[in-house]
């Protein structure tokens, strides 16, 4: 059967559809099997959970009873499991944890989706959500395709909210009336993909006063997907929806269970501290899905209870914390520093975020990017991590997830080959 050749009509929306970065990096790396890829921001496959998740599923099919897990779930997710991600949450952030808590938490097809849905709830097209540079690129390319602009937030020569000049902007798009059009600020606050930096409580705080002070109706979304992959500590600074701040302020935390636990089961979760919104995202949630993987969840759940989450945790912080070593070792030991590259040790996450020097040009088809794929090396190239109107072109994000380490320093080897060539 041949595709149709009859022409469709498409909604605004679809015209802008674009192949997202990731899916032309990962075409590349699937064209040439030789290439090692230090691109994609998957999980290490060796470390995963089989022994938990099989034993999870042996359990649940031998439980006596109807096979509850296999019939469709709540729309909301299963409130066993909302519950523990609620305690969990609670228990991180150092606050007392109530039953009322658990009705803030939905679960979803990864985190992904309830950055979708949450967005799509707030945003028309022209709308303006400001976000860190660099930024979780995954999300600029929805926001781009949703006809959404990622404006940057003012960040200082330290990498901080430079929250003096947010202010002074916001303030100055109350007065010309633009500021209706600011829906939310979106943070990957906790060794964050790309940069691999975390967002201090003070800072965090500055923010929600900043907020409370502007008194409009503008939200945060805090993406805590790397929270859980911290290799010695965990970073010390409570969540927007446990600090006295972001009262009043509507707040939407955003956690997964794909990047700690088992990827492939797709689970993530929100917990929304407005009812409204939540409301809304869970009628959005209804019209994708009516509900996420019931069979996933009831797994999930089930490991949660056992203490699976946290051996798991126990395992992978170990692992990536070698494996960022052996990345970082192999580059230094090749000589990327010396020729001016620069990048800063992370504390967790699954990134290395480098400066190239003299300005070299790393975007997709520039001459470098042509050169590692000669060279069979992939990295993501930092300037698809900004947002609309900020250029860099000078980045690369390296990942230390997914190949083993034998790999790894090979990849790292023709990366550092490639670079000397640029010198
Ligand atoms: C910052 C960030 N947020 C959200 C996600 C989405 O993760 P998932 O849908 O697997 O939960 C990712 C995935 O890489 C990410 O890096």
């Amino acid at each position: 059967m041949c595709f149709s050749t009859r022409k469709v009509s498409y909604s605004r929306v679809g015209q802008k559809l674009k192949p997202s970065a990731i899916a032309s990096v990962m075409t590349t790396a699937l064209e040439n099997p030789n290439i090692l890829s230090l691109a994609a921001g998957f999980t290490d496959s060796h470390t995963l959970p089989v022994l938990d998740v099989g034993n999870a599923v042996k359990d649940l099919l031998s439980r006596p009873g109807l096979p509850e897990c296999l019939q469709y779930g709540p729309n909301q997710g299963r409130p066993e499991l909302c519950r523990q991600v609620a305690k969990r949450l609670m228990e991180q952030d150092g606050v007392p944890f109530s039953k009322e808590d658990s009705k803030k938490v939905f679960m979803t097809n990864g985190s992904q989706q309830a950055l979708f849905l949450a967005t799509q709830v707030l945003c028309d097209m022209g709308d303006i959500v400001f976000v860190e540079s660099p930024s979780y690129f995954v999300y600029l390319e929805m926001l781009k395709g949703q006809g959404v602009e990622a404006r940057p937030l003012p960040i200082d020569e330290a990498g901080m909210i430079d929250h003096q000049s947010f202010e002074r902007e916001l303030i100055a798009m109350k007065q010309s009336g633009e500021i209706n059009r600011v829906k939310a600020v979106y943070l990957v606050s906790y060794f964050s993909n790309p940069s691999g930096e975390s967002r201090s409580e003070a800072e965090k705080v500055k923010l929600g006063e900043l907020l409370q002070r502007l008194d409009e109706p503008i939200a945060v979304i805090e993406d805590a997907a790397y929270r859980d992959l911290y290799f010695e500590t965990e970073y010390p600074a409570r969540s927007v929806v446990s600090l006295d701040a972001f009262n009043g302020i509507s707040c939407l935390y955003l956690a997964t269970l794909t990047k700690p636990f088992a990827t492939g089961l797709k689970i993530g979760s929100g917990f929304c501290t407005d009812q409204e919104w939540l409301k809304r995202i869970l009628w959005l949630k209804g019209h994708h899905d009516f509900g996420s993987s019931n069979f996933t969840q009831a797994i999930l759940e089930t490991v949660f209870l056992d203490g699976g989450i946290d051996r798991q945790l126990g395992l992978i912080r170990r692992v990536y914390s070698e494996k960022m070593k052996v990345l970082h070792t192999a580059l230094c030991e090749e000589g990327l520093v010396e020729i001016g590259w620069k990048w800063r040790i992370p504390l967790g996450g699954l990134y290395l975020w480098l400066k190239a020097p003299n300005s070299l040009d790393t975007r997709m088809k520039s001459a470098f990017w042509k050169a590692c794929c000669c060279n069979e090396v992939m990295y993501i190239p930092g300037d698809l991590c900004y947002g609309n109107t900020m250029q860099c072109f000078d980045y690369v994000r390296l990942s230390f997830g997914v190949l083993n380490k034998r790999e790894m320093v090979e990849a790292a080897t023709r990366f550092v080959k490639t670079a000397k060539d640029f010198f």
